[in-house]
């Protein structure tokens, strides 16, 4: 049974009748462009078959009521009166909710069932698709037209002022804009964004290692500190702004702290528009060089990778038709992700499971994912 069809019998059992709509919106996996976002940067993630959905019905009043089946809770709010309470998952929605108040949206209340596939805390972003199964909730019910890009920003916004996540905009961008088979290449400044096929022949594969991010906010904070400390050294706002000519002529002028953050920021954004180029072409074997560089990258330069990021990686370079494998997301723990040809993708996830062998808070999993279509309303 999908998670849609639960989500609709779940809804049956707890509120009793059928509900009025379905809405989904999917985690994502970025192919490269990684820690780029937050300075201005390009990103070219894709969002996946793996989702938040929910079964929801009108209310003629102004609360709203959730049920999550995957933590077996309830939740309530009334949209006239609501704060922060405590950390719980519903403070996502009430943060979506105080967001669209925020642009004089019409909000109407509504209740339903809400449930999930993506995989929490492993970088695949079950927050972003949670929050903008919400905002899409709160369309369909409320009748505002939907626009995918503040949509995103509505779900950035939640969780940067009410959760108090300090992220950037690509997971909330392409949980709303993803597109069927393509990957997005995305301006995080000016959030135009760019719909890229992926190549024929090749498998997008998800390693998750089991490994959970401790600490995860101090680190990205530092790193996004490290980062504007970088821009100011250069005069701009954003490492965006800093041509990689430039960065090389005075780098040396840089701690070699502040230098390896910023060296691993420029080179990113060039070898993200380059990937998106060769995408295009159909070139996946550069696309997959490409990948290993930017995992490099980020375990040396930016040092956000972890022992066992590191090891799933080297493990799938060295399997017969893997082009390319990587850290994605945030790191220090949780996915990977490899281009495998098609043909070997079997082998690939066979071998490389059999082979990695780690202590871990979760169990290890291979998801051979495919791109998906950005936050819809569903057929029932
Ligand atoms: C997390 C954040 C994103 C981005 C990535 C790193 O997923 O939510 O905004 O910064 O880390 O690329």
């Amino acid at each position: 049974m999908s998670i849609q069809e639960k989500a609709i019998q779940e809804f049956r059992e707890f509120f009793g009748g059928e509900p009025d709509e379905l809405v989904r919106a999917p985690g994502r996996v970025n192919l490269i462009g990684e820690h780029t976002d937050y300075n201005g940067g390009f990103v070219l993630p894709m969002a996946i078959n793996r989702s938040m959905v929910m079964a929801i019905r009108y209310r003629g009043d102004q609360k709203v009521k959730l049920m999550s089946a995957d933590f077996h809770q309830t939740a309530s709010f009334d949209l006239d009166d609501f704060s922060y309470q405590k950390p719980h998952w519903v403070e996502y929605i009430k943060g979506v909710a105080h967001n669209l108040k925020q642009r004089n949206l019409p909000l109407k209340g509504w209740e339903g069932v809400m449930m999930g596939d993506v995989p929490r805390g492993s970088g695949l972003s079950s927050s972003a698709a949670l929050e903008l199964a919400a905002a899409k909730a709160f369309s369909e019910v409320s009748n505002f037209p939907w626009d995918p890009v503040d949509m995103a920003v509505v779900g950035q916004e939640a969780e940067n002022n009410w959760v108090g996540v300090n992220c950037g905009i690509m997971d909330q961008m392409i949980s709303a804009c993803g597109q069927e088979g393509h990957a997005y290449l995305l301006d995080c400044r000016s959030l135009e964004g760019k719909h890229v096929p992926l190549p024929e022949g090749v498998k997008v594969v998800i390693l998750d290692t089991g490994t959970r991010r401790g600490l995860v906010d101090s680190a990205y904070n530092e790193r996004r500190q490290q980062c504007e400390e970088a821009a100011a050294f250069f005069g701009v706002e954003l490492l965006r702004d800093v041509e990689p000519e430039t960065f090389f002529a005075k780098a040396d002028a840089l701690s070699e702290l502040t230098r390896k953050r910023a060296r691993h920021v420029i080179t990113e954004d060039q070898r993200t528009l380059e990937a998106a180029e060769v995408m295009a072409a159909g070139n996946a074997e550069r696309l997959g060089i490409l990948m290993n560089e930017s995992h490099d990258s980020l375990r040396d330069d930016f040092e956000v990778s972890n022992d066992a990021l590191n090891e799933i990686v080297m493990l799938s370079r060295s399997e017969p038709g893997c082009l390319g494998a990587r850290m994605t997301g945030a790191g220090f723990g949780g996915c990977a992700v490899a281009l495998v040809r098609s043909e070997s993708v079997e082998a690939f996830t066979k071998n490389v499971m059999a082979k990695y062998q780690r202590e871990t808070v979760s169990e290890p999993a291979v998801y051979v994912t495919e791109a998906t279509q950005g936050a819809c309303r569903l057929e029932k």
